[in-house]
């Protein structure tokens, strides 16, 4: 009896993970076959390494013959996790160290990049000393010294006596939970012909997916606090209540941080729809809510970082995310009496003016932020909002309309208190004409915006902060920051504004993806005006480039802004009971397809733009759960005849939905001319 229930419950587990259709698209994705890895390539080579190229794909052994000499190996993409490596001859006297690096600007004998604590030497972390004496045989790196993010590992001979080594893998530490790490969920595909790189929007869309993934890591892995002492790392601190959990960063800070998962669990659950790690991420930060206060932690632990009333926000958003995606009904309830009290926190510190005066001052890293602030409010905002719609899931309908009451008079006020007519976009706070990148790009997102012309002129707006390389935060001078422009990214196609958006993710995640001081693979977690990795040198990170991340999920917004906005595809209830099909078709893309699932089952969609001497022609197939039902919207600049499943045509205007139900349908719309 036992065993036969828990022989049905594994089996619907693995029923709610299908597999994406293969296709071309699978050539893109960066997740390794294998959960064991081997370096393959060798990126340089200094002294005397006698063989170095049989370290590649494990073909053989190689010798380090003498004192200084070392070799750096590229795992071609970012890897996490421990080495093994045989030690097939050595002597009483040989020694090794490893050095770990996620940019090759890192790669030396004498130090890993940072990830422990930021020091302007860029060489806090230091390396990692095989115990001597050595003996043959094999080898394994303790788990406390687990490198959870990295590209090139250095091995550096510090004896003058010879070493041969062989076999040097790295166990993929990251999904401990997943086999098949290619094995996912949603796929997209596109082609963007106005770029360099045709397959770039494919590429940059699973690059956002293996982010997350690296950032997806069992419970004993944080990075230990108080931080380890000078010269060491330590990576076996407990981060909740239960594993597997989504962190921030794969090196580091190895923390669950829930402003991150504004971004990184989009991106989750259109790729993998591997939630679990979310929910666990929550339920860490539900469980440490103050009893007294109802404040929620900033972070989770170790790091356990306190005061912060915009990720407070975060975490209750996140809380709506995954019950959208999930429909986990029960964890709801569980979560339901700390949730309620955490938004009456927030709702506590509105005061007579009606506005939040924010008191808890950490947040992503900006300047500014306390007092009345325009991003604060626009972040309470999509909490009632949001809170609201969870409670009418609950079936509290008086708890629901009081939030939403609350929701409404606090967007007259946000307009009220920070719309700076003059600049076509809101200011920080009442006494700044300073406007930032983070509320203009919540205000279009989240609804608080009055008409559709302010939200597209707040786009035109936020294009004037851009350089080569993308926006240049005015809240944090001299950094671009992947993680608001993902909500900027957003913004301008919700506004309508798709060729900006593409513009945008084309100057900031081309530079991220191609750039030779990223890890070409995973997401960088910010860098300067100027392209460089110094990013909040002087906020924080103590002028240490070593120090940051190059696989942070917060910078993964552009995964969950093509299937949403490009492709289209959104799901307006919970699991997708109903749906939404809204392609952008005006940012110069002629096609794209994509899909993903959730428990009700497949949601598959697929648009080619044709165009013909007079008008443009857009042929649309979709396939979603028969239980299920949607609208799919006429594309701006694309009212005209509409064809659906073959039958007669219609007339239809731009912004126009049509119903459809659940199941396969292909519909033709032929733009007048
Ligand atoms: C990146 O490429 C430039 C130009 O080829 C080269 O000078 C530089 O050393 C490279 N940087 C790294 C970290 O490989
Ligand atoms: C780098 O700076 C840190 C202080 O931030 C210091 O503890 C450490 O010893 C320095 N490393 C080296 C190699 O000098
Ligand atoms: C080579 O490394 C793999 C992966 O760590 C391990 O399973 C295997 O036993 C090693 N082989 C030898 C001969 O050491
Ligand atoms: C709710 O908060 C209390 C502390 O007030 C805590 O003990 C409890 O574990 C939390 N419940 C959940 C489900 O997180
Ligand atoms: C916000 O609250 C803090 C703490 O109560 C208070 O010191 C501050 O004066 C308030 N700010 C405004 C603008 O009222
Ligand atoms: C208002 O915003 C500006 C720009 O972010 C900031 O420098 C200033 O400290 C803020 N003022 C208050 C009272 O928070
Ligand atoms: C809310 O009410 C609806 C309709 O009666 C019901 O189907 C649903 O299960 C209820 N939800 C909860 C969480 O009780
Ligand atoms: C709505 O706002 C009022 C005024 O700030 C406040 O007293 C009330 O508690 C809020 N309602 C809810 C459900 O948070
Ligand atoms: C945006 O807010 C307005 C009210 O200010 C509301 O009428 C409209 O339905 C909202 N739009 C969405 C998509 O929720
Ligand atoms: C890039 O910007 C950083 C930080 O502002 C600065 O330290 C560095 O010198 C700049 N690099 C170049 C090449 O201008």
């Amino acid at each position: 009896m036992n065993l036969l229930r828990i022989l049905l419950l594994s089996t619907s587990t693995v029923l709610v993970h299908g597999r994406a259709p293969a296709g071309p698209w699978d050539a893109f994705n960066f997740a390794p076959k294998s959960k064991t890895v081997y370096p393959t390539a060798i990126h340089s080579v200094h002294g005397s390494v006698i063989n170095p190229q049989q370290l590649v794909l494990n073909a053989g052994s190689t010798t380090i013959a003498t004192r200084g000499s070392w070799i750096a190996l590229d795992y071609g993409v970012e890897v996490g996790g421990l080495i093994s490596l045989r030690f097939d001859a050595v002597t009483s006297t040989s020694a090794i160290s490893l050095s770990f690096t996620e940019s090759a600007s890192f790669i030396r004998p004498t130090a890993s990049d940072d990830s422990s604590f930021p020091s302007a030497n860029t060489t806090y972390d230091g390396v990692l000393r095989v115990p001597a004496p050595l003996k043959t045989g094999f080898w394994t790196q303790p788990s406390s010294a687990l490198r959870g993010g990295f590209r090139f590992l250095t091995i550096v001979s510090d004896s003058d006596s010879s070493v041969t080594i062989s076999n040097v893998s790295c166990a993929i530490s990251f999904m401990p939970h997943v086999q098949d790490l290619r094995a996912y969920s949603g796929y997209f595909y596109a082609t963007d012909p106005a770029f360099h790189d045709a397959d770039f929007l494919t590429k940059i869309w699973y690059a956002g997916a293996y982010t997350v993934q690296t950032n997806t890591v069992p419970l004993s892995t944080g990075r230990k606090v108080p931080f380890a002492p000078a010269g060491t790392w330590a990576n076996d601190a407990n981060l909740g209540v239960a594993g597997p959990i989504i962190v921030d960063g794969a090196k580091r800070d190895r923390a669950v941080w829930p402003g991150d998962m504004g971004i990184a669990v989009p991106a989750q659950f259109v790729s993998t729809n591997d939630l679990i790690p979310t929910r666990n991420a929550l339920s860490t930060m539900f469980s440490a809510i103050n009893p007294s206060t109802g404040a929620l932690p900033e972070s989770g632990p170790p790091l356990s970082q306190l005061g912060s009333d915009t990720y407070h926000a975060w975490s209750l958003i996140g809380t709506h995310n995954y019950y959208l995606f999930s429909g986990d009904t029960s964890w709801l309830q569980q979560v339901w009496a700390n949730y309620t009290r955490a938004v009456a926190f927030l709702e506590g510190k509105v005061d007579r003016t009606g506005l939040i005066n924010i008191t808890g001052l950490r947040d992503w890293a900006r300047l500014g932020g306390g007092g009345y602030n325009a991003e604060g409010n626009a972040l309470l905002y999509r909490v009632l909002t949001t809170a609201s719609d969870l409670a009418n899931y609950l079936n509290n309908t008086a708890l629901a309309s009081a939030w939403s009451k609350n929701a409404t008079a606090l967007k007259t006020k946000f307009n009220a208190a920070f719309w700076l007519e003059s600049a076509g976009l809101y200011r920080d706070n009442q006494t700044t004409t300073l406007c930032p990148q983070d509320a203009n790009s919540f205000a279009i997102l989240f609804n608080l915006t009055t008409s559709a012309p302010q939200a597209s002129r707040i786009s035109e707006g936020l294009q004037k902060n851009w350089n080569d390389l993308g926006p240049v935060a005015p809240e944090l001078p001299d950094t671009i920051s992947p993680f608001i422009a993902g909500f900027e990214l957003q913004a301008h196609f919700e506004s309508g504004n798709d060729a900006r958006a593409l513009d945008l993710l084309r100057r900031t995640w081309g530079y991220i993806l191609y750039t030779n001081l990223s890890v070409q693979s995973t997401l960088l977690e910010g860098f300067t005006a100027n392209g460089s990795l110094s990013y909040r040198s002087y906020r924080g990170y103590n002028y240490d480039p070593a120090y940051t991340s190059h696989a942070h999920g917060w910078s993964a917004g552009p995964t969950p802004a093509l299937t949403f906005y490009l492709l289209g595809l959104t799901i307006t209830s919970v699991q997708g009971k109903t749906w939404s099909l809204a392609p952008h078709v005006n940012g110069g893309v002629p096609n794209a397809e994509g899909g993903f699932e959730t428990p009700l089952g497949w949601f598959g969609f697929k648009w080619t733009l044709m165009n013909g001497a007079s008008s443009r022609a857009l042929t649309v197939r979709v396939n979603t759960p028969s239980i299920s039902s949607g609208v799919f919207k006429v594309p701006m600049g694309m009212g005209g005849k509409v064809t659906m499943d073959g039958g007669a045509a219609r007339s239809f205007m731009e912004g126009d939905e049509i119903e459809l139900q659940g199941g396969s349908h292909s519909v033709l719309l032929q733009q007048s001319a």
